[in-house]
């Protein structure tokens, strides 16, 4: 199936809104906030060059591999918090005790709210990707999603009034999302609004997937769990693999521009596809062996942070495709994700960015 390098049928425009259409009429009707926040424009809603624009606002406000990089010793240090809490008990519940807890904490620092604004992203989150992950939610689902939306909406003005007052991170980086609403970087307010959330929730399931992935992986391979406790200098390759083997986020939702044939079946412009990101990185003819755990497996092998929208030009060789795989893929998301799984072994996911 030819989809590997045909970035440019696809779009991410109103992807989500789409979700609803096999709703009858008169429950699509209880749900216009919901169709209008997906329609918008936003990171992760938009093709190029709106998502190009959006995407270099949110590198220049403080989102780059280089910034966030500089987040890993603050991570290790709530790692280390986290595992002291439990550590006299001699156990712990992995999920509840450091997966879902590490991201959402990291998040707040980045964004510069207070951690216990976390609690408030979890609840959006966990609404706004429900739905996710299941071709016909219900309608149940969809209007918990439009309530989170509304909450998120009602969150950003009481942090907009937070900084207007002073009592808020300036320097986070929703502050400087904020300050250039008054300079000619200013996103649209639905832009804005769909880019936050876009940020309040990436990161979240998915991390909290990886951590919960890694260590059923490694329990099912104890030989190179007790590899891995012998050598930490395993740890990076470890995490890849994991990343490429049970990768947390599964599929992305894509709209067809076009008409296209896609393995034998005439599919036409406006309908949904879904990209199987687990499937890809199983695929037998790009990667050696992937039904086999490797966490020595020499090269990078996935797709797990998706693929990012590619010119021709910037298209790379089948050759090379195969080694640089990741390095076409979200390099924020990718370190942000990478930032923690420090070799602290801490890190995490499974849905990310909607
Ligand atoms: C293991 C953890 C993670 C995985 C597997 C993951 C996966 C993904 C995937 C597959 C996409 C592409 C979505 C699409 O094509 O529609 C994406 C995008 C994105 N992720 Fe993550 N992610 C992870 C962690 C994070 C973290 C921790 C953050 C931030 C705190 C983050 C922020 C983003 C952002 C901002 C985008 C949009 C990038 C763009 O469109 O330019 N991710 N991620």
């Amino acid at each position: 199936m030819q989809t590997y390098l045909d970035v440019a049928h696809y779009s991410n425009e109103g992807r989500l809104a789409g979700t609803m259409s096999h709703l009858p009429q008169e429950d699509r009707a209880k749900l216009p906030v919901f169709a209008d926040f997906y329609l918008a424009k936003g990171l992760v809603h938009a093709d190029p060059p709106d998502h190009t624009r959006i995407r270099r606002l949110i590198l220049k406000w403080g989102f780059t591999p280089g910034q966030v990089e500089t987040l890993r010793p603050r991570i290790e240090g709530i790692v280390a918090q986290l595992i002291d809490r439990v550590e006299a008990d001699g156990q712990m519940e992995v999920i509840e005790d450091l997966a879902f807890v590490l991201p959402v904490t990291v998040r707040c620092d980045l964004l510069g709210v207070p951690h216990s604004d976390g609690l408030i992203f979890r609840g959006l989150a966990d609404r706004l990707l429900g739905l996710l992950g299941r071709n016909r939610p219900s309608l149940e689902l969809l209007l918990a999603a439009q309530e989170a939306i509304l909450e998120l909406r009602e969150y950003l003005a009481v942090q907009s009034k937070r900084l207007e007052d002073g009592t808020s991170d300036e320097d986070g980086l929703l502050g400087r999302m904020f300050a250039a609403q008054q300079t000619s970087d200013a996103l649209s307010e639905d832009e804005l609004v769909n880019t936050i959330g876009t940020l309040l929730i990436a990161g979240h399931e998915t991390t909290t997937s990886l951590v919960g992935n890694g260590l059923y992986t490694l329990l099912r391979h104890p030989e190179q769990w007790q590899a891995l406790k012998d050598d930490p200098a395993l740890i990076p390759g470890a995490i890849e693999e994991i990343l490429g083997f049970e990768s947390p986020l599964t599929r992305q939702p894509r709209l067809l521009k076009g008409d296209v044939e896609l393995g034998g079946r005439q599919l036409r412009a406006g309908e949904t596809v879904f990209q199987m990101i687990n499937a890809a990185n199983r695929d037998p003819t790009h990667f050696d062996d992937p039904e086999t755990f490797d966490i020595e497996r020499p090269s990078s092998r996935n797709l797990a942070f998706g693929q990012a929208f590619t010119s021709a030009s910037e298209r790379p060789s089948p050759a090379s495709r195969r080694r640089s795989s990741s390095r076409r893929s979200s390099s924020a998301c990718r370190a942000s994700a990478s930032s923690t799984s420090g070799p602290t072994g801490s890190s995490a996911s499974r849905r990310c960015a909607s």
